[in-house]
């Protein structure tokens, strides 16, 4: 080999809404050394339904890790010497299995999915004040379609195999990150059944204050507390591998996949803030140990606990539901562009979108609104438009929601953000990070190494009591490398735009009711 002082090895898995991948980092300079990658299916049943398979998940999981050692064994490295795995996920999804069989008694039920949308609206119309955000003071969160506790209500009042495991006992629950530990652990021959602090703060079962399951919450909505995994703390040995070529390694981190870009874009500091452009877009800031209550529409997160006897972080979180689902969508539905690189030299060569706003709010409008009943609009259309026209709309989007979410958090802070540190998938994307820069007038700063997400859980893996091969002492981080998107367009071309974005946005509205 020509590798000389290979430090001990740490693993993540990066399991998002699109695809799953493991990834494997040196622990002593943060390299990524070699991963895998696997799209994930995604179904739509119904209008509005969004569903994946959770054996499709696992298998995906571990084919990726198997791919993974294969390749680090080609490039001569020896896998003995991954010390430790994190996991990261797609957050709020949620799965019911059986935990005698060890088989999952309906599809996940994707974050996106809009089916309880009914039961939502009777919700917040039972609330004093008819007021979606009743339980914020507990959860962080307004009532929406968005996290798990009525995706579970909904598996338990409509598929009998559900209902039938819960009164017999057998049922178990949980969110992306505690069906894969379970299963990798040893599934119904001993797996360890349990989440993390972050992962349970989106179910809105969670005491967000307590960091606890909360009672009322669970009895609010009918959900039996003993088919709840355990709360665990983000980083900490929750089990050991049982099977394949990293049996008996200890898997150590587990964050949700948006706290796990906050950990790897390192902003442990209160007022540090990212944001991520996977399947949907999420912008957090770090708030410290206590947790800030939004009065324009954000929610209230924890962060990450990383350790038993750590304190808990929060942050306040701006989510847009609808970011890299807009080119999937225009790939597979439209079929204008055959790839996403298609998209930005499509986009590039028109250069605008002669006045054509394009709203996906697919999944009803997510952070600053809350509105289930909205739907996706393109307007502003003339004989002139074409889909190249469409195509930049798509990626200005993007932009504008994340303009949405930023305006949010800087009056909710008081402290404005002076420029915007960026991660995830589309930020290859090098004509929607200069539309970014200009949408928001400030600079946009990506790290030249993408995967934050995969790094963040391999973060919290390494660093785990008695794992403790990656220290987080920032003095200790190696020096990462980034590079900065400069507005370029005059402030009030930029708020012209917005101004008609936000026009936009009003005409999407109340369409689904
Ligand atoms: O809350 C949903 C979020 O965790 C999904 O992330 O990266 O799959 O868009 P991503």
């Amino acid at each position: 080999s020509n590798r000389i002082m290979l430090g001990p090895l740490v693993a993540a898995i990066d399991q998002g809404t699109s695809s799953t991948r493991f990834l494997v980092f040196n622990s002593k300079t943060a390299e990524l050394l070699s991963h895998h990658q696997v799209e994930i299916k995604q179904s739509f049943p119904k209008e509005g339904w969004v569903e994946e398979d959770p054996k499709e998940i696992l298998q995906s999981v571990y084919e990726c890790m198997d791919r993974t050692c294969e390749k680090l064994t080609q490039l001569n490295i020896d896998i003995s010497n991954i010390k430790a795995i994190g996991v990261t996920n797609q957050r709020e999804t949620t799965i019911v299995w059986d935990k005698e069989t060890g088989e999952p008694l309906y599809n996940a039920i994707v974050w996106l999915d809009l089916r309880t949308q009914s039961t939502v609206e009777r919700l917040i119309s039972k609330t004093p004040g008819r007021n979606k955000n009743h339980l914020k003071h507990k959860t962080g969160l307004p009532i929406s379609t968005y996290f798990s506790a009525v995706k579970l209500k909904w598996l338990m009042d409509n598929v009998e195999e559900v209902h039938r495991a819960v009164v017999s006992k057998r049922a178990m629950f949980g969110t992306v990150d505690s069906w894969i530990i379970w299963c990798l652990t040893g599934g119904r021959s001993g797996g360890v059944h349990c989440t993390d602090v972050t992962n349970a703060s989106r179910t809105m079962l969670f005491n967000i204050h307590t960091l606890d399951w909360d009672p009322e919450l669970c009895k609010y909505f009918d959900i039996p507390m003993e088919i709840l995994p355990k709360v665990r703390s983000s980083s900490e040995i929750y089990g050991l591998m049982k099977s394949g070529a990293l049996n008996g390694i200890p898997i150590s981190g587990c964050l949700g996949d948006q706290s796990a870009a906050l950990v790897g874009q390192m902003c442990f500091q209160d007022g540090q803030a990212k944001n991520t452009y996977g399947t949907g877009c999420f912008l957090l800031r770090n708030t410290g140990a206590k947790p800030v209550m939004s009065d324009h529409g954000l929610l209230t997160t924890v962060a990450y606990k990383l350790g038993r006897d750590k304190p808990a972080c929060y942050a306040l979180e701006g989510s847009v539901a609808i970011a890299g689902a807009v080119v999937r969508w225009l790939q597979d539905n439209l079929g204008i562009i055959r790839t996403p690189e298609e998209l930005e030299k499509m986009a590039a060569s028109v250069g605008t979108s002669y006045g054509c706003y394009f709203v996906p709010a697919f999944s009803g409008l997510y952070a600053p609104y809350w509105e289930p009943s909205a739907r996706g609009i393109i307007c502003g259309l003339t004989q002139f438009t074409n889909r190249k026209h469409v195509a930049f709309a798509a990626l200005e989007a993007v932009c504008f929601q994340t303009r949405e979410i930023l305006d949010a958090m800087n009056q909710d802070s008081g402290i404005p953000l002076s420029q915007l540190q960026v991660d995830g998938g589309m930020t290859s994307n090098r004509l929607l990070m200069q539309l970014q820069a200009d949408i928001l007038c400030i600079p946009v700063v990506k790290p030249s190494m993408p995967e934050t997400t995969a790094l963040g859980a391999a973060m919290a893996a390494g660093s785990a009591e008695g794992v403790s091969v990656w220290s987080l002492r920032p003095e200790d981080l190696s020096e990462v490398t980034s590079e900065k998107f400069e507005p370029q367009i005059n402030p009030e071309e930029s708020e012209f735009r917005y101004a008609r974005w936000k026009k936009a946005v009003e005409k999407s509205k109340n369409w689904e009711t």
